[in-house]
């Protein structure tokens, strides 16, 4: 093994009983962000990218309203305490045409990006990536799985552990 290669990623799972409690850690994700956090959004239609995206946005002081999944919109840039870009994969027909987009600048210019279907452009993403895999168990249920690889994402991921496991124990 070379001394360059990242070490493995960890990961920790969050159980979702309700909308209300993917927005929860969706709020932890977002003051979590720091400059430059590239976050992943991985899972099927309706499992919920959105909806996490949405009060992760919030958190950093986005207006929620303008976190949605428009038909063709490919990239949504909004203003908060960071600037925020929402990329949405689903229509792409391509990986070059992801790239012709310039995300390569979006990556870079410290903000925090938020990609859904992240696992379309997987191979282009930034190294260290905040990965967060949606699965749906139940009509209003969703688990969690939510791993960091690399070294900003694992500090990320390390404040969210804490901030979220510190709420359950002030709210019951
Ligand atoms: N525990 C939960 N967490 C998040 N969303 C939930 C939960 N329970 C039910 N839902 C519902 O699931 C849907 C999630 O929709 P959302 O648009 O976020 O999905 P998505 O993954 O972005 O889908 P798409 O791939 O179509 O963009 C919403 O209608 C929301 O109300
Ligand atoms: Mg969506």
């Amino acid at each position: 093994m070379s001394g360059s290669e990242s070490p493995p990623p960890t990961a920790w799972t969050f159980t979702s009983a309700s909308e209300e409690e993917t927005a929860a850690l969706g709020a932890a994700v977002g003051r979590s962000a720091r400059a430059g956090a590239v976050i992943a959004l991985v899972g099927n239609l309706g499992a919920g990218k959105t909806r996490i995206a949405r009060a992760i946005a919030e958190a950093l002081g986005v207006d929620p309203k303008l976190v949605t999944s428009p038909t063709f919109v490919l990239i949504q840039e909004y203003d908060g305490r960071l600037p925020v870009f929402h990329f949405d994969t689903y229509r792409l027909g391509s990986v070059d045409e992801f790239l012709d987009l310039g995300v390569d600048e979006y990556f870079e210019v410290g903000g925090v990006c938020l990609v859904e279907w992240a696992d379309r452009v997987a191979g282009v993403l930034p190294q260290d990536v905040l990965r967060i895999e949606i699965d749906i168990t139940d009509v209003s249920a969703r688990t969690f799985r939510i791993s960091a690889h690399g070294p900003l994402a694992q500090s990320m991921l390390d404040a969210v552990a804490v901030d979220v496991a510190e709420s359950t124990r002030e709210n019951g």
